[in-house]
Formats: structure tokens, sequence, C-alpha cells
């Protein structure tokens, strides 16, 4: 897509994009300035008409909401039962784990000389993250693998049981991503949830169940099976696409790769410039509140506005030479995360620190590494996935 995003941010960087009904269109934000100016004003663009491209109705969204979805007090308050969880200081006590993680994984990999880099690293590594903050055993995980793959890969054919836009997709449209695995994660969640109510876990589950909200209103059924899911599939996938893209990144340029090996005290600046090459998520979706002007260009209430967080990343009146990677670049301004906005990823320092730790780990041990087949991409217009990254390395 991204000669396709040149071309509208040049061009006509507010574009009206017209789409068959019931979608009726929407707004392609393509410049970095229009997306920070909508992502941080949530009061004219809002995420509670849903933040990707499908239409959904009032009573519709009132099942499927999560705090993704939600805006004003009520998504503080949700963001709040969590967010020390997320803090630098949190997340730093698990630099320890994560290395041990990381370690053995990478060890498991690295033996077998030629492997598919998705399969044995990037795949499972942030979800074992997430099963111990959420307290769930290391043979659950496989399970939330499988329903991450099947929930965010629905519009691709090797992960999808049930492709979303497929005349069977409507029968689930009552769930999130129109998945039937997402009924399988609600089961799961539910059954945590009545082990753990009343106990005194401190994992995230336990907080959910045992935490009274801020504002008195407690979680209903509804508002736990989205919370649990929105943390089983945001914390996943992208975390996986991040680290596998920017291994491909290194792969193709090797003198960067030289680069970090010669020094690694370069790589916290470096994963800054993975997660912008990597943009695992294109966009998110806003909706106008009211008519408003955005970049010369009439937008009117009830219209979709997509947040092009890839096309922002490459955007060239912000980052020098935008297709150069350049594990140096600093500063580096980029939306992998969203930018200013009440919604801004609340795992994004877990995010980093796992990247961190994995190039960390992994450098060291290698002498030489090499791609040995086709990349092969996951079919999405939302997550910017790789599935398969063959490689053969040579151990340090
Ligand atoms: C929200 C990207 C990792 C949990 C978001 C948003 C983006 C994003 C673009 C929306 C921002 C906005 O609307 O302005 C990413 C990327 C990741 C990543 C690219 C990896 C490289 C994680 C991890 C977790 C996580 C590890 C942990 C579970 C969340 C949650 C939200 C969110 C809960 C919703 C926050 C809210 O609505 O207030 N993420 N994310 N993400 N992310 Fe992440």
């Amino acid at each position: 897509p991204w000669r396709m995003f040149d071309t509208l941010r040049r061009h006509d960087p507010v574009h009206w994009q017209p789409e068959p009904a019931p979608n009726s269109g929407f707004w392609a934000v393509t410049r970095h300035a229009d997306i920070v100016r909508v992502d941080r004003d949530p009061s004219t663009f809002t995420s509670s008409r849903f933040v990707n491209l499908e239409e959904v109705d009032d009573d519709l969204m009132a099942i499927r909401r999560s705090m993704l979805e939600t805006d004003g007090a009520r998504h503080q308050v949700l963001r709040k039962i969590l967010q020390r969880d997320f803090s630098h200081r949190a997340v730093a006590q698990y630099e320890v784990f994560l290395r041990g993680l990381t370690g053995r994984t990478l060890d498991a990999a690295l033996a077998k000389g030629r492997f598919d880099f998705v399969k044995e690293v990037s795949a499972d590594f942030p979800i074992n993250v997430l099963a111990r903050m959420l307290d769930v055993p290391e043979s659950d995980t496989q399970k939330l693998i499988d329903w991450g793959n099947r929930i965010i890969g629905n519009t691709d054919p090797d992960y999808a049981d049930v492709l979303l836009h497929s005349e069977e997709s409507d029968r689930y449209r009552d769930l999130p991503f129109r998945s039937p695995a997402a009924l399988e994660v609600f089961a799961y969640g539910r059954e945590l949830a009545a082990e753990r109510r009343g106990g005194t876990g401190t994992d995230l589950v336990s907080k959910l169940v045992n935490q009274p909200p801020s504002d008195g209103v407690p979680l209903s059924d509804t508002d736990f099976d989205n919370y649990f899911l929105l943390l089983v599939v945001a914390g996943n996938e992208t975390t996986r696409h991040a680290i596998s893209h920017s291994m491909l990144a290194l792969l193709r340029h090797p003198d960067q790769l030289d680069r970090l090996r010669a020094d690694p005290s370069l790589i916290p600046v470096a994963v800054e410039e993975f997660l912008r090459w990597a943009s695992p998520v294109y966009h998110f979706r806003r909706t106008a509140t009211r008519d408003v002007e955005l970049g010369g260009k009439q937008v009117r209430a009830g219209d979709k506005v997509v947040l092009w967080f890839a096309s922002g990343n490459r955007d060239e009146d912000v980052f020098a030479d935008p297709y150069a990677f350049d594990v140096t670049r600093s500063p580096n301004d980029h939306v992998t995360f969203g930018k200013g906005s009440p919604h801004f990823c609340l795992g994004n320092t877990l995010a980093r620190l796992e990247i961190r730790v994995m190039f960390s780990e992994l450098l060291p041990r290698l002498a030489d590494i090499r791609l040995t087949g086709d990349v092969r991409r996951v079919r999405s217009n939302f997550v910017n996935g790789i599935k398969e990254l063959p490689v053969e390395v040579t151990l340090a």
C-alpha cells in the first residue's frame, strides 16, 4: 500500500473513498499532522461508533463495546483498572522473566539452524508474556494463539474458520470481529473470572473482577468479556508482527544489522525505528460527531474517518528520507501506537520492552542470519502481518 499512501499524502491527503452500502465510504487520512489532529480530538472524532471500517449499529455496539470503543469518563475509568499494571514501573518488573523466556525461545529455535522465524520465535513470545500477566498456564497458550489468529486473521483464508464478509460471517455479527472464536475466548475468560472472584490474586483477571471501577459502576459480563478479549488480541498479534517485521528489516538491511551488533547500546533507539517501519496496525477508524473541516475537506457528522497510521509513519514532512531504514533515527515521532489519543496504546511500554529484550538477546547469539525463501504476509487491511519468515542462522 506504500506507494498509494505516498500518492494520497501528496495529492489528496484527506481523501473520500466511496464504498458500497451499508458502509457508504470513509475519509482516508494519510498525513501525520492530520492523523494526530484527529487522534487527539475524541469529542469531534469519536471511537464509540466502532474503530474499524465495519458498520456497527447501536444494538450491536452495546454488545461489542470494549474500552477501545468507549470515550469520555467511562473510558478513563475502564482504563484505570489496569493502567498501573502497564506502567513503566510495573512492566520493568517483567524484564527478568522476559529475558529468561526470550533466551529459552531463541535457544530452541536457533538450534534448528533453518526455521520459520514467525513460528519458532515471534508467534509464541508475546502471548507467553500475556499468559503470565493473566496467570494462565503455559499449556493454554497455544489455544490463545489460535484464537488470536482466527480473530485477527479473519480476512486470511489460512487462519479464518469464518472469513469476514462471507455470508456465514453475518451469523456471527454480534461477536467482536464477527468471529466464532470470540465465543471461545469469552467462555475461557468467564471460567477464569469465576475461579478468581473474591480471591486475592494480583493477575489482570483478578483485578478486573475484584477491583471496583472508580465510578462505582461494576463491570457487566459483557464489559468483562470485551475487556478480556481486547487484552488477548491487542497485545498478541501486534507485537508478534512488530518482531517479525523488525527481523525482516534487519535481514534486508545488513548494514543496519551490523551497526546494531557493533553497538548494542543503539537497540532502544532502534526499537523506535522498528516500530515505525513495522506499523503493525495499519489503521483505526473514528466517526465525526459534528460537521468539521479537515485538510481542506468538509467532513460531515456521522462520516467515518480512517487514520492510516502506516501512512503517517512514512510522511516525508516528519521523517527525512522515510523509506530509509535507519536504526539511529532520532527523533522518531512515529504514530504506531496512536498519538495524543486517550486510547494511546495501553501496552506500548510492554511492547517496547519485549522488542528490546528480543533483539538484545538475539543479536549476540548470531554470527549470521539469512532469508531462505519467500516471506508470506497476512491478508488483511487492518494488521500488517507476516505469517512466514524462513531463515537460516549460523551461531556466534
Ligand atoms: C490500543 C497498537 C501492543 C493493549 C492501541 C492502539 C494502537 C495500538 C494503534 C490505538 C491507539 C489510538 O486509538 O490512538 C499497538 C501495537 C502494538 C501494541 C502496534 C505492538 C507493537 C499492545 C500490547 C498490549 C496492548 C502488548 C497489552 C495487552 C492495548 C489496549 C488498547 C490499545 C488495551 C486500548 C487502549 C484504550 O482504548 O484506551 N494499540 N499495540 N497493545 N492497545 Fe496496543
